[in-house]
């Protein structure tokens, strides 16, 4: 949420129509829901344990929601897995969408190759990616490299 928060924020300011789906393990986890809610955004909350909101998983909570409105565009960012669903759901639903990744960080100027995905350097060439490019990832939500820099399932 800490890259969406604001998005939020600069959005709602425009007077956008805005739907958070907001996921975390526990409702001790979750971040920024009344910072999302001062702004008129609808929040949508989930957790893994049912401590707070839908109890679940982010993407089926996402699907609920998209399959009650129209978007006209979908941003997410948090677990490359949770990406990849999220990217299924867009597609089905032909919504345009942007996805800030995640990934080991360690010089941040495109040199030491822990954040590599597919030949792309997440720090350099991102974090944020559009449509087209999260599929044409073939490693997306499968794999990614450990701190040692060895390629690790995730
Ligand atoms: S962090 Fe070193 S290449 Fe991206």
């Amino acid at each position: 949420m800490a890259p969406l928060a604001p998005f939020v924020e600069h959005a709602a300011k425009r007077k956008a129509k805005v739907t958070a789906v907001m996921g975390a393990r526990t409702a001790r986890e979750l971040l920024f829901v009344s910072r999302v809610k001062k702004t008129g955004a609808k929040a949508e909350v989930c957790t893994d344990d049912g401590t707070a909101g839908h109890e679940g998983l982010a993407t089926e909570l996402a699907e609920r929601v998209m399959g009650a409105s129209s978007f006209d565009s979908v941003y997410a960012c948090g677990p490359e897995r949770m990406i990849v669903g999220v990217l299924r759901l867009t597609q089905r639903a032909r919504v345009p969408m942007q996805a800030s990744l995640e990934r080991i960080m360690k010089c941040g100027i495109g040199v030491c190759d822990s954040c590599a995905l597919d030949g792309r350097h997440v720090c350099r060439d991102g974090p944020v990616f559009g449509e087209r490019e999260l599929r044409a990832f073939d490693d997306l939500g499968k794999t990614r490299l450990d701190l040692c820099g060895r390629k690790t399932p995730i």
